[in-house]
């Protein structure tokens, strides 16, 4: 096989690197040798052979605002010949309002995960540390690979709680992301330790609120006490927009400032700035779907629980439930009634099933699936 001058060999099989190249592919390596090396991210499945009841990748089962529509109505396309505006200034302004922070306190995103790509590559050198725990969002780990960074690994304890002494775990890194709730977890750790954690550790506290609007409470004023949190959320899960792609992530303007210098000039698109500009200004509608959903979510668990499985409980619009038969067959069994929920084969995770919150009706149908499959042959 051709290999460029130079190119890495590290981590190749039986003279093939990893993942590459493939049959009736050239067979030259360009990539990255870190880049060669990973596997990269693997997106929940969204199904394009049949029709599921879609409980796999948190999306939200209720349509977004009124205004979002009415906005897509008269949005005029003919506007689309002119760049976005490279900061979402009216965006940012309806973001930060229900916080009473200004403008220059908030960046917005292509989505969440472009957020966490641009904190990786502002606050982490090649080669330095970063830190995440685990088990949590499986884009972290990927996003220290592409960096050429290194892994810092703080791993929950016993019942997923964040770990008393997180920061010293995490000694030396410049960035550490916690995901509050936790995915796929659910859990929320307590506020005291996510004080203690900003406190002690020196570098950048990545607070992950994607799913913050169906917890209890909420990391947002630590933004105001501690210059190195920054606070990220998204429209994709509450505000019902995943396929709109908009994330914003909060924190002091001395971290917005250096963020906005790695960002790409327009990573926020017309349409999404327009959109996300009357969702966000509609609170009202995203929190009454916030309400039905943790109240199925709760309808949900007792139920379950009443099946045999064992229940982690949520703060999120999903459930981690560990089934009385091994997983990997109970998905599958789900999976030919036409109900679509996440199986993580990694570590600590691989007995439980992650079940996002659907609407009343799918739930209703969910538990009649899982009584059938525990009950009679799949
Ligand atoms: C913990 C967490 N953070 C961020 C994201 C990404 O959200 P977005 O759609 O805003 O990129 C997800 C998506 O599933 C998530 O689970």
């Amino acid at each position: 096989m051709p290999v460029l001058p130079g190119a890495p060999t590290q981590g190749w099989k039986n003279g093939q690197p990893p993942g590459t190249p493939r049959d009736g592919e050239t067979n030259v390596l360009l990539a990255r040798d870190n880049i060669a090396r990973m596997e990269g991210y693997t997106p929940g499945e969204q199904p394009r052979d049949r029709s599921y009841v879609k409980l796999n990748t948190n999306e939200n089962p209720y349509p977004p605002s009124p205004r979002v529509f009415e906005a897509l109505r008269t949005f005029d396309p003919a506007r689309l010949r002119l760049y976005s505006d490279p900061l979402s200034t009216a965006l940012r302004s309806v973001a930060v309002a229900p916080f009473g922070l200004d403008p220059e306190w908030a960046l917005c995103g292509n989505g969440s995960d472009d957020l966490l790509t641009i904190a990786m590559r502002t606050f982490v050198d090649q080669g330095a540390p970063a830190a995440y725990t685990a088990p949590s969002y499986s884009l972290y780990p990927v996003l220290v690979d592409l960096q050429g960074a290194r892994h810092v690994v703080v791993d929950l304890d016993r019942d997923f709680g964040l770990p008393a002494h997180a920061a010293g775990i995490a000694a030396g890194a410049r960035l550490f992301f916690v995901c509050r709730p936790n995915a796929p977890t659910g859990n929320a750790f307590p506020l005291d330790a996510m004080h203690r954690l900003c406190t002690e550790f020196p570098g950048v506290v990545w607070i992950d609120e994607a799913y913050v609007d169906f917890a209890a409470d909420s990391c947002m004023d630590f933004v105001r006490q501690y210059p190195n949190v920054v606070v990220s959320r998204t429209v994709s899960k509450s505000y019902s927009l995943a396929g709109l792609r908009l994330g914003i992530a909060f924190a002091q303007p001395h971290l917005i400032r250096e963020m906005v210098k790695v960002k790409d000039s327009y990573n926020v698109d017309m349409l999404t700035q327009v959109l996300g500009e009357a969702a966000l200004g509609d609170r009202e509608s995203m929190l009454a779907n916030a309400a039905r959903i943790r109240s199925s979510r709760d309808r949900l668990s007792r139920e379950l629980v009443g099946l045999g499985f064992d229940v982690l409980p949520s703060q999120a619009n999903f459930i981690l439930a560990k089934p009385p038969r091994p997983a990997a067959q109970v998905f599958a069994c789900l999976r030919r009634r036409g109900f679509l929920v996440r199986h993580f084969d990694r570590d600590r995770v691989r007995d439980y099933l992650r079940i996002t919150i659907g609407t009343d009706a799918d739930m209703t149908a969910f538990v009649e699936a899982c009584r059938a499959v525990l009950t009679e042959e799949c």
